[in-house]
């Protein structure tokens, strides 16, 4: 059993979360008061107009960014350094440009103590998965932009991470792969029992995977909130409750 098999996902609570920048000498508050809890297992999507604070919140919450006031807690500890039990996909796809997609997808594991050949064993599997077998030797530089991203989400999950921090995953893949890798995404993350925060500008590739959506407003005025997403499985993308349910979030972002 290597490192990666005991990992087991954790519950997530945001205390008090506040970030600002500085813009031109003048503080920028991204994130104020924020609050919530993510149980062990459970997908939280988070939607929001561009410039919110997704992305922020994101990389505080994989501690890459630290917050100026508030707390992140796993399993109840605050979190400390760049754990191994959480990965994120990043909005920009950063691949190592001399490793080919196979290379890519098992540099996770070996950076973790697992030697070069169970990496890449392991790796075919979570290539096949995002449907990339044919192009295991091919560099970055010859992918598409789409097929980039599936080569992170496929290197991401390798790693069986108990929280996978997902932002926009799936921003560049055309329709056709959107339509199978939402679904795949909401399988993977059932079957392999991971507590995952996406942030998407997707409404239907929220509510897919999630348990619940925080809808995330830009600046004052308008309320955040935490929508419960209660469709029976698997879900209907043309169901009565899905539309609805898919129309109050365009009315909370103000889109109608
Ligand atoms: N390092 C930084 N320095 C200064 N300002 C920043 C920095 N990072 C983010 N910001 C600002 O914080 C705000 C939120 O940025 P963030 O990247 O979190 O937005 P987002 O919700 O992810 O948007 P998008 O949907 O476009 O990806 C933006 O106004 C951005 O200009
Ligand atoms: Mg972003």
């Amino acid at each position: 059993m290597t490192e990666a098999d005991t990992i087991r996902c954790g519950d997530v609570t945001v205390r008090d979360l506040a970030k600002s920048f500085a813009l031109n000498g003048q503080p920028l508050n991204v994130l104020r008061d924020l609050q919530f809890r993510v149980e062990a297992g459970e997908a939280l999507a988070i939607v929001g107009p561009s410039g919110c604070g997704k992305s922020t919140l994101l990389r505080i919450l994989a501690v890459l960014e630290a917050p100026d006031s508030g707390s992140v807690l796993i399993d109840g500890d605050p979190v400390q350094g760049v754990g191994t039990e959480r990965a994120i996909i990043f909005q920009e796809l950063r691949l190592l440009p001399w490793l080919t997609v196979l290379g890519n997808v098992a540099f996770g594991l070996q950076v973790r103590g697992v030697s070069r050949s169970e990496a890449e064993q392991r790796a075919h599997h979570h290539i096949r998965l995002v449907g990339l077998e044919e192009f295991e030797k091919a560099y970055p530089r010859q992918l598409s932009g789409g097929m980039a991203q599936r080569v992170g989400i496929a290197r991401a999950l390798i790693v069986q991470p108990g929280n996978l921090l997902l932002d926009q995953p799936l921003g560049a893949l055309d329709a056709m792969r959107r339509l199978t890798m939402r679904e795949e995404l909401a399988r993977i993350w059932r079957e392999e029992q991971v507590t995952m925060i996406l942030v998407t500008h997707d409404l239907e590739e929220a509510i897919f995977p999630a348990d619940r959506v925080l809808v995330l407003p830009k600046g004052r005025g308008s309320k955040r909130r935490l929508i419960e997403i209660t469709l029976p499985q698997p879900k209907d993308r043309s169901s009565v409750k899905f539309v609805a349910l898919r129309r109050q979030l365009m009315a909370q972002l103000g889109l109608h």
